[in-house]
């Protein structure tokens, strides 16, 4: 028997960072999924493969995750110790991962990878609700990355447009806006934990000013979200461009960024890093009239794709 489960990458179209402080952020699914697959094995093992590599361990010693070797493979293995103990199984495990999500670049593939792990696992014993997924997710996740906020994870699991926020979680945003992005990769790789800490140090260190910036960075979510309900692209685009440059305030863009940044906002309604920075992706908000030209100039310098709303979240096959 095999289980099988996908889950979507995401974009932060607002207040990625923040969001780790407590502030709301705004975020979407995006139509590039991870799909799962697990399958008993008669071997007492847990192996997981991905276009990244491949890693197993004996079921004996599931309980010391700390010896896996590729540290983003631990939320696996950490996923399917908690299946076989809650299920009192004897089985070893096989998890396939295939994805379509560039790793790596903020558009959230080590949450879609979570959930749809949680997923697929346990699925072979008993199908979990998609609340049951998110949390077992994030806490899969958070064994690699303490400070992650749930932003990812939630948004993949709901799919759609969302707020976000550590107080109230995942708030679906009542609208079907057919909003279009193109997702530029700077092909600067980053590790979010280290943005993250990053980040945290900035913060120590510039308390008063954080505080401020977290002030305006409220107002443009506040702003975002009007602007999202009335389909008004034009000061979407605007508060993407003030958003990015608090990012950059933050320390979290680079010159490949800014660049990129520069170049979009000729032609599209606005753009932004999307997720932790430190290079990663940016996001530029276009239609159908501005698109083309967008693309045309972007493409010179990086490599672009489109992307739209998923509004499927987690599904099972
Ligand atoms: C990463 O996609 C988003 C961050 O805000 C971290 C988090 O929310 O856990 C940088």
């Amino acid at each position: 028997m095999k289980s099988v489960a996908s889950a979507p990458g995401k974009i932060i179209l607002f207040g990625e960072h923040f969001v780790v402080y407590g502030i709301k952020a705004i975020l979407c699914s995006i139509d590039k999924r991870i799909t799962a697959t697990s399958q008993f094995l008669d071997e007492k093992i847990v192996r997981v493969s991905s276009s990244l590599g491949e890693s197993e361990m004996d079921l004996n010693s599931l309980n010391n995750l700390e010896k896996i070797p590729q540290k983003f493979m631990k939320p696996f293995f950490y996923v399917a110790q908690k299946a076989i103990e809650e299920n009192s199984s004897e089985h070893g495990i096989e998890i396939i991962l295939e994805s379509q999500i560039p790793a790596g670049v903020g558009l959230g593939s080590s949450s879609a990878a979570c959930v749809a792990v949680t997923a697929s696992v346990n699925g072979l014993f008993n199908k979990l609700s998609k609340e049951e997924v998110v949390k077992r997710a994030i806490q899969a996740e958070r064994t690699i990355f303490e400070q992650n906020s749930g932003a990812d994870s939630s948004v993949s699991t709901f799919g759609g447009l969302m707020s976000y926020d550590l107080k109230n979680g995942f708030q679906d945003i009542p609208s079907r806006n057919n909003l279009n992005f193109i997702i530029s990769n700077s092909a600067q790789i980053h590790d979010t934990q280290d943005i993250v800490r990053q980040v945290r140090n900035f913060k120590e260190k510039n308390e008063d000013m954080f505080r401020k910036l977290c002030k305006q960075e409220i107002e443009i979510v506040k702003n975002a979200t009007t602007a999202l309900k009335d389909n008004n692209l034009n000061e979407l685009g605007s508060l993407m461009l003030k958003n990015q440059d608090l990012l950059k305030q933050i320390g979290i863009s680079t010159e490949k960024i800014d660049l990129l940044v520069r170049e979009a906002k000729k032609t599209a309604y606005g753009a932004k890093i999307t997720g932790a920075g430190g290079g990663g992706c940016i996001i530029s908000l276009v239609d159908n009239s501005n698109m083309g030209d967008t693309l045309d100039n972007l493409r010179k310098i990086s490599d672009c794709f489109l992307a739209k709303i998923d509004y499927n979240g987690l599904t099972y096959r």
